[in-house]
């Protein structure tokens, strides 16, 4: 399959917004690899932590990039992270990791190595992919863009239901405020509000509009 023939559906949004309930639904539903970008952030903030570096010493953060094997790959058309050769499994939503993510992500060589592991993913099947700067920075041409957004208290409910250890106002505010690609809604993107909506209502706002915006075999 040509790079150039596949497509990306990307989907961004804050913390616990529901992002990943959705591209799951939508990546089975139609075919597609779903990748989890805050899974290779997440991964990255865990083998720092292991290592026992500071997250917020940048240099040796940065270091620490060129000191591991991150494999992002995909297996049987689930996509799959490595370091080093173990998968961190459940580790990656530990609230140690939820604690750190956010700042070891916001530092640029970081962001410019993941980047580079997200877009070698386009190379190897159609993807939905979800973030913060996937339809902004990662894939700007990609006409399918969406931005999953839900109020404070919403995301909190739905965060504790999930087992909470996650101060999501503090990651929302590195995220949104850091000075390289930070959380922001592209321009071209759709937004849906889903506060008030339920799984199935969601998924279907975004089949509706890819159809729209011409995506076909849907
Ligand atoms: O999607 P998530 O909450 O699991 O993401 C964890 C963190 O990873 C998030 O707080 C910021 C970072 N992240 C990012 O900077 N850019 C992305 N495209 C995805 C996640």
């Amino acid at each position: 399959m040509q790079e150039d023939e596949n497509n990306v559906i990307a989907i961004d949004g804050p913390a616990a917004s529901g992002k990943s309930s959705v591209s799951s639904r939508i990546s089975a539903k139609i075919g597609y690899l779903h990748v989890n970008s805050g899974l290779m952030y997440r991964a990255f903030t865990w083998s720092v932590l292991r290592s026992e570096i500071d997250p917020n010493d940048a240099a040796s953060v940065v270091g620490h990039l060129n000191s591991i094997n991150l494999n992002c790959g995909q297996s049987d058309g689930i996509s799959t992270l490595r370091v080093n050769g173990l998968d961190p499994g459940l580790e990656l939503k530990s609230s140690e990791v939820n604690e750190n993510v956010s700042v070891v992500s916001a530092v640029e060589e970081v962001r410019e190595a993941l980047v580079s592991k997200q877009r070698d993913y386009l190379k190897i099947a159609n993807i939905v992919m979800e973030g913060r700067d996937i339809g902004s920075v990662v894939f700007p041409e990609t006409p399918y863009k969406f931005y999953i957004d839900a109020s404070v208290e919403v995301r909190a409910k739905r965060r504790m239901a999930e087992g909470g250890g996650d101060d999501l106002n503090k990651r929302d505010k590195i995220d949104a405020s850091r000075k390289v690609s930070p959380l922001l809604i592209a321009e071209d993107a759709c937004v849906i509000d889903t506060s008030e909506m339920d799984l199935d209502q969601v998924v279907q706002a975004v089949f509706n509009e890819l159809k729209v915006r011409g995506l076909e075999k849907l």
